[in-house]
């Protein structure tokens, strides 16, 4: 690894020879970083649930500049299933660079007419609550022990765990009202309870690992358009500073500075991407 110093602009960013995980990769904004991180040339370990159906996804990789495409399913619930992953990251490429911690669930309420009962705090489920922390802080913790003790043993590596600006902020409740003002559902209590433990943890890592070579940090985004109604989307834009929600792809940017040695005095940080949300 080059100083900094004598990188040129684009080099920095450059990720040839660079093994990067991203979980949860087969969804809406997972593809966006495994994107990125292809873009910069490298290795990509593109890992979910299921990624059974994702070939073209894979060609489309490589056709954007990934130097290798590993796809597989793995639970970042289950130790066994990240071991399996590592062990089969670590055979096709050799070492893990970087560690993108993006599964996560934002528990919707399915049915519209028991969301907002069942979204209550006083009758939250306790399932729930258990699920998504769960998923969402037990797993980004799994996968960092389990993928990032090998960056650890190497002396190098970069880990972003995706939080959200909603673990920073409290969620504005009013967003989620019709234009008449009737609140339809709440915006669940674990959600960005489990996104400031996400933050809590990454500050964790960074000092546990700051004399290994791991950086960590966190990216929080802001929230994405994806076919909400055109009243949300109004809303949730006069909320931020540049009047609009984001697309998918504003965060990627972001994603290749944290994973790149373009940040490489930058840990135990907290990355916020949110058009101006929470400066306002
Ligand atoms: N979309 C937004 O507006 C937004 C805003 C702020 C933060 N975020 C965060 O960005 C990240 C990605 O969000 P998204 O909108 O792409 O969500 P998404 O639901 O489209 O994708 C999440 C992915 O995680 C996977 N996943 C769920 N449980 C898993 C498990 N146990 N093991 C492995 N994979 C699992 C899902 O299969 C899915 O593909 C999340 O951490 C989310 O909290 C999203």
């Amino acid at each position: 690894m080059n100083a900094p110093s004598a990188m040129s602009a684009s080099s920095l960013f450059d990720l040839h020879d660079r093994t990067a995980v991203v979980t949860g990769a087969m969804g809406l904004l997972g593809k966006e970083h495994c994107r990125a991180l292809a873009s910069a040339g490298a290795r990509i370990v593109a890992t979910d649930l299921d990624t059974g159906s994702a070939l073209s996804f894979a060609e489309e990789l490589r056709a954007r500049g990934a130097s290798g495409v590993l796809m597989m399913d793995a639970d970042v619930t289950s130790p066994e299933s990240l071991l399996a992953l590592r062990d089969a990251a670590l055979e096709q490429f050799g070492a893990l660079d970087v560690l993108v911690n993006n599964a996560a669930i934002d528990d919707k309420v399915e049915l519209p007419a028991t969301a907002l009962e069942e979204s209550r705090f006083e009758q939250y489920a306790l399932r729930r609550w258990r699920r998504a922390l769960d998923v969402n802080v037990t797993g980004v913790f799994l996968a960092s022990q389990i993928l990032g003790t090998e960056m650890a043993k190497a002396g190098r590596g970069s880990i972003v765990n995706v939080a959200s600006t909603y673990g920073v902020v409290a969620p504005d409740q009013a967003l989620y009202r019709t234009p008449q003002g009737e609140q339809t559902f709440f915006k669940s209590p674990v959600y960005p309870t489990s996104k400031g433990a996400v933050l809590s943890f990454t500050r964790y890592l960074a000092a546990y690992w700051g004399d290994a070579g791991v950086r960590v940090n966190a990216l929080s985004p802001g929230g994405v358009q994806n076919g909400q109604d055109a009243h949300f989307v109004a809303s949730y834009s006069s909320r931020t500073l540049l009047g609009r929600m984001a697309r998918p792809d504003d965060y990627r940017g972001a994603l290749l500075f944290l994973a790149s040695d373009a940040s490489a005095y930058v840990t135990g940080t907290n990355l916020i991407v949110d058009g101006g949300w929470t400066a306002k």
